[in-house]
């Protein structure tokens, strides 16, 4: 079982204007028995709050991942993909890239965030976008390999799916 932490990132949301219908989807597919949700969270656009939440959940709370809604489009206020870029020490481009290109046959908007996975320690942090729809459609692509990513970089990967 991965420990996970959601962090919706919605200023309105955090005002309390609005329901997090994105952090009630990625609760719903990132589900027990293979993810078990730890931290929960709605903050406001804020990338020093972003970064903090990062940070803490990573390195203090050791959660095995974080997922991010919210924040990755090109608003002023969007700041996910450059808090995530300062927290992490490793990119994972492939996976970022991924999530655009499959999507994008559901809606060209998709090529409009800037979403950004990568690795801080044994952490790995997926900031997806604000919608609920993306996330459902999202997540359905990285979540076939996240069971294998999490294990290398917990270091306990048993052997390669392919065999070597
Ligand atoms: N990706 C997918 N798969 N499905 C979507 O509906 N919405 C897009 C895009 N990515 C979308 C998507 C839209 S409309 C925007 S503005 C950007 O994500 C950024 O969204 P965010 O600023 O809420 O993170």
């Amino acid at each position: 079982m991965f420990s996970l932490g959601i962090l919706t990132i919605s200023t309105s949301g955090h005002q309390g204007k609005r329901e997090d219908t994105s952090g009630m989807a990625i609760s719903r597919i990132l589900a027990p028995p293979i993810f078990k949700e730890e931290r929960y969270e709605m903050i406001a656009d804020v990338q020093e709050v972003i970064e903090d939440r990062f940070r803490t959940w990573a390195d203090d709370e050791g959660l095995d991942l974080i997922v991010s809604t919210g924040g990755t489009g090109l608003g002023r206020y969007d700041v996910t993909p450059e808090a995530c870029l300062a927290v992490i020490d490793r990119e994972v481009p492939g996976m970022a890239e991924t999530m655009r290109a499959e999507t994008l046959s559901k809606t060209p908007m998709a090529m409009l965030s800037r979403s950004v996975v990568g690795a801080r320690g044994h952490t790995l942090i997926v900031t997806l976008p604000g919608s609920p729809k993306a996330v459902e459609e999202c997540l359905e692509v990285i979540l076939p390999v996240l069971p294998h990513a999490l294990e290398i970089l917990k270091d306990r990967a048993e052997g390669h799916p392919t065999g070597h």
